[in-house]
């Protein structure tokens, strides 16, 4: 039975830094962000929105006929959660009014708890071909001010539908996936930000590709020229470049140019968004369909997820005939057009202007934007969201 992604929705807030800006802020050259580590643009994410927003804003722009009474599971994988205990799975079935005979729970293993949440999805799906899960990766990546990690920041949530007969992406029985315990990524806990040793991470990366590369191909046989596209987790696209480049000396030309070009159409959304954690990798397959208009129904994606900690894991899929109507195109390029560039100096403010930790009642000031959910503040412990339409009377 075919099983795997039926639809896929996205969300990123509505305000971005330019690079070119930032680098000149910080006194570095603009050729270091957009060339050196392949980064355009990030977003800036308002005080209005968290983890639960950002996945329940990416499970609205879903296709209609996506979510429907077969819903079994919610699942979010994300790495920058508001509470240590409870699951924003809860939040996003309550945000969306969706059917409650549903198991909801959230997946962390840093970038890689997104693709946790998809296989796990994948195998529920296997067992129950009745049912539909939702997964969504949401994350809000922030490395502090002027740090190194800075510009590898951005914001954002993919939701994926899995289901039987799915009408975007077939996903084929031959994930592997290797763990190692490596120190390159950490966020104690009560910390904002990560303690990352940026060099390492990346060379930690490029050792798990090769490793689990290496294996993939000789327990299923498969080849470069099998695949129209690889795609990888993307902190910054300079490093899908990176991991390419691991594999090229076993590549022939015809393989390497196809997965070069290819890879450059899925790292446009990246570019412009910045590095969305759990949901990087997935953001990368929704920008290969928007931006490359050679691929086609039958054509072989391979994906490698990489999580610090770590886990690696590659796995593929085929596309489905329906794939290219599977996302809101049009809807995406609408959202990307209609951000706001900030100013450095209103990047910053915003920055440090988010919704404090800990428990007190506080309200966030009511911003100007399209999202439908947003945050409204604390009160009684916990979070409460606004939902536009409600307000609105939709
Ligand atoms: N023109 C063109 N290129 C330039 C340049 C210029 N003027 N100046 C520098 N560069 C190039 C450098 O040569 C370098 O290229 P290579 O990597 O190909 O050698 C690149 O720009 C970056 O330069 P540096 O290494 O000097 O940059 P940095 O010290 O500021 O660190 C970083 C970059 C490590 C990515 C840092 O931003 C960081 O720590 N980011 C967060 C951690 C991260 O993303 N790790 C990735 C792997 S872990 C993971 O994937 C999980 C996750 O999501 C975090």
């Amino acid at each position: 039975m075919d099983i795997g992604i039926d639809a896929i929705g996205l969300f990123t807030p509505h305000w971005y830094v330019d690079l070119v800006d930032l680098a000149h802020a910080r006194g570095d050259e603009p050729a270091k962000y957009t060339i050196g580590i392949g980064q355009d643009q990030m977003a800036v994410t308002p005080a209005t929105q968290d983890v639960v927003t950002l996945a329940a804003n990416a499970a609205n722009q879903l296709p209609a006929d996506s979510l429907d009474e077969r819903l079994g599971m919610v699942i979010v994988g994300s790495e920058s959660g508001v509470d240590e205990s409870k699951a924003a799975a809860i939040s996003v079935v309550k945000l969306l009014h969706l059917n409650p005979w549903v198991r909801a729970f959230d997946i962390k293993e840093a970038c890689y708890g997104g693709t946790a949440g998809l296989l796990a999805a994948r195998d529920f799906v296997a067992a129950h071909p009745d049912k539909t899960a939702l997964v969504i990766a949401s994350d809000i990546a922030r490395y502090g001010l002027a740090s190194g990690g800075e510009v590898t920041q951005g914001a954002g949530a993919v939701a994926l539908v899995v289901s039987a007969q799915p009408k975007l992406l077939v996903l084929h029985d031959d994930a592997l996936a290797y763990t190692e315990d490596i120190p390159d990524f950490f966020r104690p806990t009560g910390m904002t930000v990560p303690v990352v040793d940026g060099h390492y991470s990346t060379s930690a990366y490029l050792d798990f590709v090769g490793k689990v590369f290496a294996r993939h191909q000789s327990q299923y046989h498969d080849q470069y020229g099998d695949y129209a596209a690889l795609l990888f987790h993307l902190p910054f696209t300079k490093m899908g470049k990176k991991a390419l480049a691991a594999l090229a000396p076993a590549m022939n030309d015809a393989d390497h140019q196809r997965l070069t070009e290819r890879l450059a159409a899925a790292s446009q959304l990246s570019r412009r968004i910045g590095n969305i954690y759990t949901g990087s990798l997935y953001l990368s397959l929704v920008s290969l369909i928007c931006e490359d208009k050679t691929i086609r129904s039958g054509d072989r994606i391979g994906l490698f997820s990489y999580g610090s900690g770590a886990v690696g894991e590659f796995f593929s899929g085929t596309l489905q005939p329906d794939f290219p109507n599977r996302i809101d195109q049009a809807g995406i390029q609408q959202m990307l057009s209609a951000r706001v560039r900030l100013n450095v100096l209103e990047y910053e403010q915003v920055f440090t202007a988010q919704l404090p930790l800990g428990d007190a009642d506080a309200t966030v000031p009511v911003e100007e934007s399209t999202a439908r959910f947003s945050v409204g503040g604390r009160a009684n412990h916990a979070r409460w969201y606004r939902d536009q339409q409600q307000e609105k009377g939709v």
